[in-house]
């Protein structure tokens, strides 16, 4: 029986008057996949900061592993091996393809923001570092654009280096917002393909609008409304639930 790695118990984040999300139990066991969809301003991105430690919850609780994160900062839950990538892609465009993907592996080592007055000095003299990185840049197909100036690239690429660089840090927990958003098909069809590898190897979560190439790789399904998670389960359940029907759906049973 697989365990539950991930858990959130009545989670709630509040700005203002405004509940983003409300009282959300949540949780995944290790080595599933997860996808999270629901409509804008559903609370599926504020749902993710909290579980990264972007935010710290008004209300209820967040374990991993059966401790208690909840305080936790999203450096040392990095260091817990619990890995993201962001709706709007975060990477470092002035340096190299390798070195973004080496800074990635170093802040997992140590649990620290990223030092980039050092990565020169640090990480290129670091024989686990850069043959992790060379890893990463095969498996991503990278290697062409290894010493490419990252800003030179397409958002596609873009993505898949920020995959590539969450992947290179070993996650236990691979947390993805919307890899699919903005980049082409064929760009899309890549990284599924490199996402498939990885399913029932390492745990994932999923946040992406675009259903029929989410359910491609995960097993279950969850569905944000409102702030409130409505429903979870395996896919074609899921969407077919009459609460996801009726509020995603907008379809009248
Ligand atoms: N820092 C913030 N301050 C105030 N309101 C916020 C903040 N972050 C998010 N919100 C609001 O919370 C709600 C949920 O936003 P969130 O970004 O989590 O939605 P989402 O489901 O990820 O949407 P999308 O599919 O468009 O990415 C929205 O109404 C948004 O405007
Ligand atoms: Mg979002």
């Amino acid at each position: 029986m697989s365990e539950v790695l991930f858990e959130t118990k009545g989670v709630s984040k509040i700005f203002g008057l405004f509940k983003a999300v409300h009282d959300v139990d949540f949780s995944v066991l290790e080595n599933d996949a997860v996808g999270i969809i629901g409509p804008n301003g559903a609370g599926k991105t504020t749902f993710i900061n909290i579980l990264t430690g972007e935010y710290f919850p008004e209300e209820g609780s967040v374990f991993f592993r059966g401790e208690d994160i909840t305080n936790l900062k999203s450096e040392k839950r990095v260091a817990k091996g619990i890995i993201r990538t962001f709706q709007l892609v975060h990477v470092f465009d002035s340096i190299t393809v390798f070195d973004n993907i080496a800074l990635s592996i170093y802040r997992k080592k140590e649990g620290t923001a990223f030092p980039l007055n050092l990565y020169t000095t640090v990480f290129r003299k670091n024989r686990e570092i850069t043959e992790s990185a060379e890893k990463a840049l095969e498996v991503f197909d990278l290697i062409k654009d290894r010493n490419q100036l990252v800003r030179n690239l397409s958002l596609g690429s873009q993505k898949r280096l920020e995959i590539a660089m969450a992947w290179a840090a070993d996650p236990e927990v691979f947390i993805l917002d919307e890899p699919f958003a903005g980049i082409s098909d064929h760009e899309i069809d890549d990284i599924i393909g490199i996402l498939k590898k990885l399913v029932h190897k390492k745990t994932i979560i999923i946040v992406e609008h675009k259903l029929s190439k989410l359910t491609e790789i995960v097993d279950t399904l969850c569905v944000m409304h409102e702030g409130k998670m409505i429903a979870s389960g395996p896919c074609e359940e899921t969407l077919n639930n009459p609460i996801v029907r009726k509020s995603y759906w907008k379809i009248e049973d």
